[in-house]
């Protein structure tokens, strides 16, 4: 079996050392990859959205299964490109993944089919929006429709933080054509929590909960990244709220999208806020969590590769999902000045040392290979994960092997996993 991995993320680091255990011992390749990826697959500088150059890749190398990470190649539609010519490729059409792509779509979908969510009011125009703002009880939460690498949402105490974040997006284009459709949401309080699930189209099979961090600096403070942390499972995410997410968001979810002709297969990642009410969601991505999927994979006891594969042929009923009781916490090692602008090309320093720390795993993101030395190329560098018999044990283990690695400008929060074991 010879698998291609699109992506070069941390995400894809762990989806890579997972499938690379699997008893069925496939190949594989990526594209982009990073420098951790290419201990286990060969790498190939493939940018995710240029679907013709994968394509042809793809049919050079005879791979036989296709697994997509990132959003962008979904948007852009490589999901229907690589079935139009018959080949095996694992996650949502580009019209299925339009309740990542869109917002708004995504927004009015919940609407007509009774998915708990945040009240919203969508605008193509600044002086309606802005009109809005002005009559509107305050916070509220201002969203560029469409990807903007988890930067077009900004929480707005007051109008005037609402007009800025208005401004931005629609007058100064800060998202590109991402922002010139807005949605404005009702501000909802609770604790927030990630939950995956893979379906066929039929079958829902919802992974164990998650955790993410979202904001820079500790105490959740700063801006919003892609995600600085993440631990597996979240203990406020009990078995009687994965039956009602289950129940309330995912079944009326994948119901929903059949009845639109949209059928989804892949992975569905509902972003929760446990509110007094219930869960309700905050936000739908159409594949795995970054970095939610680094302590997942640490702790699926199932082959992934069986699970990817029932999900294509639509036989995901018939595999059973087992879990590692054991917790595990991952650390995000940053760029410094990310999620702004960062340097790239500094060496990485005491990689080796980490990774001799029992339980752990370094997943890498942004590194590359320069000469026989391992350097920074993007905003979020490592994703440090350990398993521990506790969510102390493990977030001791992931703190023990980051103290291990260096590089110029290294950020990393102190605070991943503390709330799990207050
Ligand atoms: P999103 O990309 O839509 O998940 O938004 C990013 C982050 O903004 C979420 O993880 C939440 O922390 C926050 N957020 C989004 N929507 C809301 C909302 N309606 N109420 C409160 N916080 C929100
Ligand atoms: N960790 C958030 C995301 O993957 O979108």
């Amino acid at each position: 079996m010879r698998i291609l991995i699109v992506g070069g993320g941390g995400r894809e680091h762990a989806l890579a050392w997972k499938l690379s255990q699997s008893p069925r011992r496939p190949q594989l390749w990526c594209a982009p990859g990073n420098a951790g990826i290419a201990s286990l697959a060969t790498c190939a500088d493939i940018a995710v959205d240029n679907i013709p150059v994968l394509l042809e890749f793809a049919r050079k190398q005879n791979i036989d299964l296709v697994v997509v990470g990132p959003e962008a190649a979904l948007a852009a539609g490589i999901v229907d490109a690589f079935q139009e010519r018959g080949m095996r490729i694992f996650g949502p059409t580009r019209a299925a993944a339009e309740l990542e792509s869109s917002k708004s779509w995504c927004k009015n979908l919940f609407r007509k089919h009774n998915v708990p969510s945040a009240g919203f009011r969508v605008f193509d125009r600044f002086d309606d929006a802005a009109r809005y703002i002005e009559r509107t009880p305050h916070p509220v939460v201002v969203k560029a429709d469409g990807i903007a690498a988890g930067k077009g949402v900004t929480i707005c105490g007051t109008p005037a933080e609402s007009m800025a974040a208005l401004a931005a997006s629609m007058k100064d284009r800060a998202f590109g054509k991402a922002g010139d459709r807005v949605v404005i949401e009702e501000y909802l309080a609770g604790e927030e929590v990630s939950v995956l699930a893979l379906t066929d189209g039929q079958t829902i099979a919802v992974l164990e909960s998650a955790q993410d961090h979202k904001r820079i600096n500790d105490g959740d403070e700063g801006p919003n990244t892609g995600g600085m942390g993440a631990y597996s499972p979240a203990p406020v995410f009990t078995e009687e709220l994965a039956a009602r997410t289950a129940r309330e968001v995912f079944v009326p979810i994948v119901h929903a999208m059949r009845e639109e002709r949209r059928p989804y297969k892949g992975v569905l990642y509902a972003g929760l806020m446990l509110t007094r009410s219930g869960p309700r969601v905050l936000e739908v991505n159409a594949r795995f969590g970054d970095p939610e999927t680094q302590p997942l994979m640490m702790r699926l006891k199932t082959d992934l590769l069986d699970l990817i594969e029932a999900v294509i042929d639509g036989k995901l009923s018939k595999v059973d999902l087992e879990w590692d009781p054991d917790p595990v916490v991952c650390v995000v090692a940053a760029s410094g000045g990310y999620p702004g602008e960062i340097k790239k090309g500094l060496e990485i320093h005491g990689l080796e040392d980490a990774a001799r720390v029992p339980g752990v795993q370094v997943f890498h993101a942004g590194t590359a290979l320069k000469g026989d030395k391992i350097v920074t190329a993007g905003g979020r560098v490592l994703g440090v994960t350990a398993k521990g018999e506790t969510h102390a044990a493990a977030r001791d283990a992931a703190y023990r092997a980051m103290s291990a690695i260096n590089f110029d400008g290294i950020h990393y929060r102190r605070d991943i996993g503390l709330r799990a074991i207050r």
